[in-house]
């Protein structure tokens, strides 16, 4: 642990908070006032500050352009009906924040550094946290190399940032879903299981021609044989099979979700039977067919628990029972929100307290 984390405050003379139109929120376009900047140089983290949220200016002979250096991470704070102000279970993405660094060769945040700063920037911009269901604070931490240099060899330079949006819901209907077996998002030996940058540039090419399909996501399978299902979009893929929550083992070609270990530690604690294993195409498709697919969602933390409304493979499409009637997802939302708004109890002290 750190002693308390030195971070200079330069507070915005503008607030743009009377003027934000908070019932018309599109996920990631506003920002709050402020975002708070880092600098590593000479093997340590300095110059914490927060200042007011606005353009940076950068060299074009970063590293982070050329090359890719660069990762983030994506977390929630929540207002409860007492005004307390908490950010849900943000050390599990200090150590997954982590886990990319050194992947990317890039300099590890030690937590509590991380946490600091997470409840620093949360902190000034707290008012323009949105109570109503559905709705949070994003918070997004990512760091980037420096280095101005064309050789491709790991910066020695990074800064970091976190900037935070007010957000509704990032999914407004159930997805219409299409299991890819061209394109692959992560192989193994890859970096499917960071948070980098890349893996979400590499994802539009398929996920455009997806939509132009009329598909609103894609489900990945693996690179060798786009037999077993790896994610969906930007969240991971859980199913309600033959009365199971089954999803895939993460390894390193999938994220390990913070929602998805959230989903997994909630359905054990209702008795619900649990399966982390490889999700064949075949027994998903064939549970669609024959009504044993009883739930299938994406589970993120900008997804929050996204319901698949129909799954396509090889052109057939399958219809899945109404959101509406889903006892599994729609009971698991309820108990998450409860802790999340602090409406009910958080068992395991997930909620970290600004
Ligand atoms: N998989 C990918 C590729 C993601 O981008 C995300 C979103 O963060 C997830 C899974 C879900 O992870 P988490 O629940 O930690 O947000
Ligand atoms: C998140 O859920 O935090 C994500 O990373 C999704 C984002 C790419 C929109």
């Amino acid at each position: 642990m750190t002693d308390t984390l030195d971070i200079k405050i330069t507070k915005t003379s503008k607030s743009r908070l009377a003027e934000t139109d908070f019932s018309n929120l599109v996920f990631g376009r506003t920002f709050s006032d402020h975002m708070l900047v880092a600098d590593y140089s000479d093997g340590e983290w300095k110059n914490f500050e927060i200042v007011p949220y606005g353009e940076i200016t950068v060299s074009p002979g970063i590293s982070a352009l050329h090359y890719g250096q660069s990762f983030f991470e994506g977390i929630k704070a929540y207002k409860h009906g007492d005004g307390k102000v908490t950010i849900f279970r943000p050390d599990k993405n200090a150590l997954r924040f982590n886990k990319s660094a050194e992947r990317l060769c890039m300099p590890a945040m030690p937590e509590d550094v991380f946490l600091q700063s997470l409840a620093a920037i949360v902190d000034i911009d707290r008012d323009w946290i949105p109570t109503e269901q559905g709705h949070s604070l994003y918070i997004r931490p990512f760091m980037f190399a420096t280095d101005q240099y064309l050789g491709v060899a790991p910066s020695k330079t990074y800064k970091y940032m976190v900037l935070t949006c007010p957000v509704g819901p990032y999914f407004s209907k159930a997805l219409r879903v299409k299991i890819e077996t061209h394109y692959t998002r992560s192989a193994a030996g890859g970096m499917g299981f960071a948070k980098s940058s890349g893996n979400y540039g590499g994802s539009m090419f398929p996920a455009k021609k997806a939509t132009e399909e009329g598909f609103d996501q894609l489900i990945w399978t693996d690179a060798k044989e786009h037999k077993y299902i790896e994610e969906m979009g930007a969240a991971n893929a859980m199913f309600v099979l033959d009365g199971k929550l089954i999803t895939p083992l993460t390894q390193d070609t999938i994220l390990d979700g913070v929602t998805r270990d959230t989903v997994i530690t909630l359905a054990k604690d209702q008795g619900f039977p649990v399966e982390e294993r490889n999700v064949s195409v075949a027994e998903i498709i064939e549970g669609a067919k024959n009504g044993k697919l009883t739930d299938a969602f994406g589970a993120g933390t900008a997804a929050t628990i996204a319901p698949v409304g129909s799954i396509s493979h090889n052109g057939e499409e399958y219809t899945l029972i109404d959101p509406a009637q889903r006892d599994f997802s729609r009971k698991i939302l309820q108990t998450l929100d409860a802790i999340r708004y602090g409406t009910g109890p958080d068992t395991h002290g997930w909620n970290y307290f600004v």
